[in-house]
């Protein structure tokens, strides 16, 4: 027998229908189809589109797909780590109001916000209640509606981001599957280059504040485009050497999908080659907290008992991080 890890069980995923074309954008700000595909490779994203829609409402599908897929009932989550960087409210926590929705009373929950690493950070701090036997069902979402907080007239925004959720069920494994090993680094002084001005402590919603338009994301994208690729590589790196990973050990990359040059960048730093890359940018461009679980959960088919997985991350913050697992079904 191995000792005590957590498996993931079962994913599912939800992306909305409207889909927001490159040509699309092309009447809104100053850009091209052309320009878009080659410097992010992102063709479409998807948005949630409706009055009184939120992030939870993405998350409903997910979690429900997924909890079907299981076999299982809402009442038996233990937990519910709820990343985004989108919550419906700014409290109660989106965890709760997912609970709420699905129906998992016997759960208690939390958000967590790492920005664009959230999933990956999630998944480890939800293996570490299911290594220390705390809890048996570990449900980690990983959405954003970015849609609310993207400003359509910033081309430098606009075009990157998009709406999406997946879900991953974490339980605990004696066989030798599940997270392995996960590295995780923040630096708060990069906050000064991706980050949504007003709406915290720091600067209330007042009127100057929504004529400013500080209630948008903002990036400064080639400062965060450089971290990111050093960042995202170096952590990959490491969890491939400490792990005594070679390329040809690692069965899958399975990378945050905020563009298309820094995926090849860390892919090309740990030596894998294209095909063992999972990559859905050009469909759904950068959906946050949700682009590891939609990748997770569009390549499910594809993954074999026991294969080598290892997720990189980086992310506002900044934040970034590295996951091991051995995949379990
Ligand atoms: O997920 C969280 C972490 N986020 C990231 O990892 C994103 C990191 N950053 C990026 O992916 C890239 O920096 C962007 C995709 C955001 C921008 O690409 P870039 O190659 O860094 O472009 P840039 O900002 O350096 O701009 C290059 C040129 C500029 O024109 P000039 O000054 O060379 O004449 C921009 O004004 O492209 C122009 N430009 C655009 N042109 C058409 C900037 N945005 C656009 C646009 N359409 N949407």
């Amino acid at each position: 027998m191995h000792k005590l890890q957590a498996a993931i069980t079962a994913v599912h995923g939800y992306a909305p229908e409207y889909i927001l074309t490159n040509h699309e954008l092309e009447a809104l700000v100053d850009t091209n189809d052309e320009w878009i595909t080659t410097r992010t490779g992102i063709k479409e994203r998807r948005i949630l589109k409706g009055e009184g829609t939120a992030t939870s409402d993405l998350a409903v599908p997910a979690v429900n797909g997924l909890l079907k897929k299981r076999g299982i009932g809402a009442e038996e989550i233990d937990l519910i780590i709820f990343c985004t960087t989108t919550p419906d409210m700014p409290f109660p926590a989106t965890a709760n109001i997912l609970a709420d929705k699905i129906g998992a009373k016997n759960a208690w929950g939390y958000d967590l916000q790492a920005a664009c690493s959230g999933f990956v950070f999630g998944l480890a701090t939800g293996a570490a209640f299911i290594e220390s036997g705390k809890h048996k069902k570990v449900l980690v979402v990983g959405g954003d509606k970015m849609s609310s907080i993207i400003d359509y007239q910033d081309r430098a925004t606009c075009i990157i981001f998009g709406d999406g959720c997946g879900a991953a069920l974490l339980e605990p494994n004696t066989e030798g599957y599940g997270v392995v090993d996960s590295v995780l680094k923040s630096d708060g002084s990069g906050r000064e280059f991706l980050n949504m001005k007003a709406g915290g402590s720091l600067r209330p919603a007042t009127h100057e504040t929504v004529s400013a338009r500080e209630h948008y994301a903002f990036q400064e994208g080639k400062t965060v485009f450089k971290f990111a690729v050093t960042n995202m590589a170096n952590v990959a790196a490491e969890i491939m050497e400490r792990n005594n990973l070679v390329a040809d050990d690692v069965a899958w990359l399975v990378p945050h999908q905020a563009n298309k040059r820094i995926i090849d960048a860390t892919a090309n730093r740990m030596g894998i080659s294209d095909e063992k890359v999972v990559i859905n940018i050009e469909r759904y461009g950068n959906t946050t907290n949700g682009t590891i679980p939609l990748c997770l959960w569009e390549w499910e088919s594809k993954f074999k008992k026991g294969d080598n997985i290892v997720l990189a991350a980086f992310g506002g913050g900044f934040t970034w991080g590295s996951l091991y697992l051995k995949w379990a079904y």
